[in-house]
């Protein structure tokens, strides 16, 4: 798989990753042993980059990732990255350093890591972005070699655009896919200029770019793309990238067109991102080995052709930037 630089933590991933979301909750049912064969499908297939948070299923992902480490995960050269801080109520004052430690402590065990490899902020409120108190408890927990590396997880390209401009912000963390195209404009270009990493997530808008969904596909009571469609249990742009569902199916039947022989529209998908100037890694979240090792695969596509490109921007401008553009 093709390997890319990870921003200021210096070190080197396949570009495509795995999310690692659904192996905590949100999602429906994924069972240990599913869970166990997708970290292991992705990691046959070339992936060194898993992506999972402290409050995935309240530790469940991060405690399978621990497990699958060691069981002989460990020795294969991944980076895992985890989040912190969504297990509290939001307030500026919870980003406090005692917090962190504790927050720490727990993900490290979690994990069985002495060291994190990168911690990032799980999408903080606004205002964290310009507290100086913050970073300095994260650059203090780098000198107390708890954590490798410090990045952030953001909702809008403004956050991005404030945490690029940190000096030790190693990575961002932003939704970015054919149907979330604003961090194009500025948010790329500016972790490029800054050595600062591109973590591409939600890359599937949820699954929708899987092409697999129509107007009759029902998702269960217990997963996001129920509960979640309007915002209801966390921001909406985390479900469908903010878009409406309906307009969504309509997108992805236009991209249909697109798509290479022999590839899949997941695969075109995770490849437009693979193909944007300035990513990192991209990391599709999968709920079984299958679709773990048929993400992997997308690397390997040949880069999609300029009009390819031009097309998806146009469906986006007619479609769906009047309804996230002005949002994210
Ligand atoms: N705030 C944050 O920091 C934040 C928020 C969201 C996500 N994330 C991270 O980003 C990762 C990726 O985002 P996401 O999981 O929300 O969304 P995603 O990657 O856009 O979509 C994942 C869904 O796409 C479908 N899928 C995956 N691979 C497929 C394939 N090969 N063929 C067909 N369908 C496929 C599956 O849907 P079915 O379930 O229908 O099979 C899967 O559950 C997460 O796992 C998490 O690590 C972070």
């Amino acid at each position: 798989m093709e390997q890319r630089i990870l921003g200021r933590t210096g070190r080197s991933v396949g570009v495509i990753g795995l999310g690692a979301w659904q192996l905590g909750a949100d999602w429906g049912d994924v069972a240990e042993d599913d869970a166990l064969a997708v970290l292991g499908a992705a990691v046959d297939a070339g992936v060194t980059f898993i992506d999972t948070a402290d409050v995935y299923g309240d530790g469940r992902s991060e405690r399978l990732i621990g497990r699958f480490l060691r069981e002989g995960g460990a020795g294969r050269g991944l980076t895992v990255a985890t989040k912190m801080g969504r297990r509290v109520p939001q307030t500026v004052d919870a980003y406090r350093l005692d917090a962190f430690r504790a927050w720490n402590d727990r993900s490290r065990q979690n994990l069985g890591v002495d060291t994190l490899d990168l911690v990032q902020l799980h999408c903080p409120p606004t205002a964290v972005y310009g507290a100086d108190a913050v970073f300095d408890a994260l650059d203090t927990m780098v000198e107390e070699k708890r954590i490798a590396a410090y990045g952030v997880s953001v909702e809008t390209c403004d956050e991005a655009l404030t945490a690029i401009a940190r000096p030790n912000v190693a990575s961002v963390q932003i939704i970015l896919n054919a149907l979330r195209l604003k961090p194009l404009e500025r948010v790329l270009p500016a972790a490029a200029a800054a050595g600062v990493a591109i973590i591409a997530r939600v890359p599937l808008a949820s699954g929708l770019l899987s092409g697999r969904y129509d107007e009759n596909t029902v998702f269960g009571s217990d997963d996001h793309r129920n509960y979640n469609r309007h915002g209801e249990a966390f921001d909406v742009g985390e479900t469908f990238s903010g878009v409406d569902f309906g307009t969504g199916l309509a997108a992805v039947r236009r991209l249909a067109p697109l798509v290479p022989d022999g590839a899949t529209t997941a695969q075109f998908a995770l490849r437009w991102i693979v193909d944007q100037p300035g990513v990192s890694v991209v990391i599709p979240g999968a709920r079984n080995a299958a679709q773990a090792q048929a993400n992997a695969a997308a690397a390997t596509l040949a880069p999609l052709p300029e009009p390819a490109l031009a097309t998806v921007t146009e469906i986006y401008d007619e479609l769906i930037r009047p309804q996230v553009h002005h949002r994210w």
